[in-house]
């Protein structure tokens, strides 16, 4: 793959500061942009980056940063279900404008450019659009949102595939699996909520009887799947990028236990609001057009996970 000069909103997040490192290894020169609002400059302050501390929502800044890339990869969001139930709004704002900001100036790019200079736009996304849908997920199903996140992320997918439709943007969404890793401390994801959990207070809580299932993959598996994204020369699909691999919480935990080494005492509290039951993707598409397998068994990337979280648990606070 040649060197690319990519912009990676949201690249100051958990997802964002592995992708970063792995781009950079991998010779591309990265932009992020980010308000830092979730993530912390921290995790990519001494990289080699350029830096745009701003927000999506401002259209007039994401017009001036979006030149000259050869790709973008579109992570920043309101990123879960919980805080689209507090606060619907913003995450409709953040979610749906700030992608259509992004796509808009991609399009106005295009529209200027006699070299067609417009980038590749890789879009994350998540199971969340389906919903209601009896699992193995598949990109073809119906989708049934049961969360205004869900609904927030189903219409900046549309949008993805409208500008694919109407200026023939090359838009790849991606649903990403359940995703754990490194640079993860601030977030609320099962994986790092109970690796926190251990080290904070030996405390973790179980939302619901612990067999609600998750297809759980690793984050730098995910990231070579968005990097494969941003090579490829198709638009306008959905790819799930997960493992076919149901896990359910409870199994989740006693990995973890094992990982770690870490005897932590859990609580139970009742199931939340908008969280599907069950739940792993289909990942045959992404195995035929993108060339991509997710290689770290959960076993392993839990280890490789805990490793990072022990190692920091000073750090990041
Ligand atoms: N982590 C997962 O398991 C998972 C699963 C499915 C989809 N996704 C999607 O992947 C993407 C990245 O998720 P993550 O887990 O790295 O989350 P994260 O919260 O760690 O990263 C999101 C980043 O976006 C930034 N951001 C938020 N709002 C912004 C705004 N208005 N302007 C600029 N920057 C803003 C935050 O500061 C943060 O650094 C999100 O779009 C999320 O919905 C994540």
């Amino acid at each position: 793959m040649k060197s690319l000069n990519v912009l990676v909103t949201g690249g100051s997040g958990f997802i964002g500061a592995n992708l970063v490192r792995m781009m950079i290894n991998q010779g591309h020169n990265v932009t992020v942009l980010d308000d830092f609002s979730m993530g912390t400059e921290d995790y990519v302050r001494d990289l080699s980056v350029n830096i745009v501390d701003g927000n999506i929502l401002d259209r007039d800044l994401v017009f001036d940063v979006v030149k000259g890339f050869d790709g973008i990869v579109h992570l920043a969001a309101q990123t879960g279900v919980p805080g689209s139930l507090r606060n619907p709004y913003n995450d409709c704002q953040v979610n749906i404008m700030g992608t259509l900001n992004l796509l808009e100036a991609c399009r106005l790019i295009k529209d200027k450019s006699s070299k067609n200079m417009c980038p590749k736009f890789v879009f994350a996304s998540s199971n969340a659009p389906l919903g209601r849908q009896s699992p193995p997920a598949t990109e073809d199903k119906v989708p049934i949102p049961i969360s205004p996140y869900g609904a927030s992320k189903l219409a900046a997918e549309s949008y993805c595939l409208a500008y694919y439709g109407s200026w023939g943007l090359k838009t790849i969404i991606l649903r990403f699996g359940n995703v754990y890793g490194p640079f993860s401390k601030h977030k609320t994801s099962v994986v790092a909520n109970f690796f926190n959990g251990m080290i904070d207070d030996g405390h973790i809580t179980i939302y619901g009887n612990g067999n609600q299932t998750r297809d759980f993959i690793y984050v730098e598996d995910l990231c070579r799947a968005v990097l494969l994204a941003l090579d490829s020369e198709l638009g306008g699909e959905i790819y799930n990028v997960a493992t076919g691999n149901e896990t359910s919480i409870t199994e989740l935990f006693k990995i973890m236990q094992d990982v770690s080494g870490d005897l932590a005492e859990i609580n139970i509290s009742s199931p939340r609001q908008g969280d599907i039951l069950h739940n792993y993707s289909s990942i045959s598409k992404v195995q035929k057009y993108l060339k991509w397998n997710p290689y770290i068994n959960l076993r392993t990337g839990l280890k490789y996970t805990w490793k990072w979280f022990d190692q920091n648990r000073e750090a990041y606070n």
